[in-house]
């Protein structure tokens, strides 16, 4: 493995594993986005996956908010997409604007026209290319998050073609071919497992899970479709890892819209931060998963259209909210949305959120 400079900001990793800090790290999803200047000017010039699949466009645009906001933001992202591992087993995916796939898979039978065994070093070894780029020009400022989208999540765009409001196609599958969508499910998985094995040999320091479309569905059937797929790639990471003698790192899963999985996902899921998004109470999900993981999250983007005084107040509410229910600490906790910030923002207003988390976060 490649010798990277020493890690001089080391808030995320030590909140990952449950440690309590002397603030809340904080980063934002989707920080390396359209609201930067920086990256829609690069943007104008390269086409989305022409810039995932060049090292050094993916490192250029990954450290952009990492410049911009320097000394204030505890972590990146290596900029890609969850939409390389469709690509991986063989589909084609545009990006205009939205993700969409002129071959989706309509029926089973469908399933046959992917690739039967996905070597990730071959199909997407230019993502671990660029993390390992990206670490050395980190200089070790802050640590690298590795990701990868959920396999649900990932069926479901698999099926539906692109976005969908009510995943009627995907969800027929679910209903009519069950049996056949949980072996889809877990091929699937089995994927993500080499891609995010492969992102911590390139360098990844924590690794999350994107499972955005967990809201989606019921209860039963996240526990019966989605929950399995996910306790296999935790597993199925940690067993390779030791397998081949290369630490552990953190993982965090993000389902969005599936609070109601909270408890079991703390329980034994295999992840050691739970990402949440807006429509549960900080303290409310401190009580549902006691100190058994760290949690990430969770203001809603849209308080970022509000204007400095609702970022202030609301940070300022959030913060209070995580430290309820744990003993009036702040600790295990990672800064963050609760889902990824939208074009729009104007990155002042960012910056000022940075500030507030900063401020509002500080032990006493
Ligand atoms: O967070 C980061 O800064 C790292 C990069 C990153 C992108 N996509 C870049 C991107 C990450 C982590 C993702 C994850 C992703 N991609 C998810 C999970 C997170 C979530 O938001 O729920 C999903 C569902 C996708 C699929 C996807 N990619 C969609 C639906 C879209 C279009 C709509 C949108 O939100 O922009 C994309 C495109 C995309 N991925 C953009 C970026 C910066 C914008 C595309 C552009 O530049 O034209």
């Amino acid at each position: 493995m490649t010798q990277f400079p020493p890690l001089r900001n080391d808030l995320l990793l030590r909140a990952a594993r449950g440690e309590k800090t002397e603030r809340a790290p904080v980063w934002i999803m989707r920080q390396a986005g359209r609201y930067l200047p920086e990256f829609r000017a690069l943007r104008a010039e390269h086409a989305f996956f022409e810039i995932c699949q060049t090292p050094e466009l993916a490192t250029e645009i990954t450290l952009q908010p990492i410049r911009r906001y320097s000394g204030l933001i505890d972590a990146s992202i290596i900029f890609s997409d969850i939409l390389v591992i469709p690509q991986a087993l063989g589909m084609e995916v545009l990006m205009n604007p939205g993700p969409s796939f002129p071959d989706p898979l309509s029926t089973p039978a469908d399933v046959d026209k992917l690739r039967q065994n996905v070597d990730v070093d071959k199909e997407l070894g230019y993502v671990f290319k660029a993390i390992t780029q990206t670490r050395i020009a980190l200089k070790g400022e802050v640590p690298l998050i590795g990701f990868c989208g959920a396999p649900w999540t990932l069926f479901a765009y698999m099926i539906e073609g692109g976005g969908s409001k009510t995943f009627t196609k995907a969800k027929t599958w679910l209903f009519k071919y069950p049996e056949e969508s949980k072996a889809l499910l877990l091929r699937i998985a089995d994927v993500c497992v080499d891609f995010l094995v492969g992102q911590v040999k390139a360098g990844a320091q924590l690794l999350q899970v994107f499972d955005s479309w967990a809201g989606e569905l019921s209860p039963h059937d996240f526990a019966l479709f989605s929950l399995p797929t996910l306790n296999h790639i935790s597993k199925g990471v940690h067993e390779k890892l030791r397998q081949q003698n290369i630490p552990l790192v953190p993982m965090t899963l993000f389902a969005k819209g599936a609070n109601h999985a909270l408890g079991d996902l703390a329980k034994d899921a295999g992840y050691d931060v739970l990402g949440l998004d807006w429509c549960i109470e900080p303290s409310a999900a401190r009580e549902i998963v006691k100190g058994k993981v760290a949690l990430q999250g969770n203001m809603d983007p849209n308080v970022l259209y509000g204007g400095r005084e609702a970022i202030e107040t609301t940070v300022k509410r959030m913060c209070e909210g995580f430290r309820q229910g744990n003993n009036g600490e702040v600790g295990a906790w990672i800064a963050n949305l609760g889902h990824g910030i939208t074009p729009g923002v104007d990155p002042e207003d960012v910056k000022w959120f940075l500030e507030c988390v900063h401020k509002y976060s500080a032990g006493h």
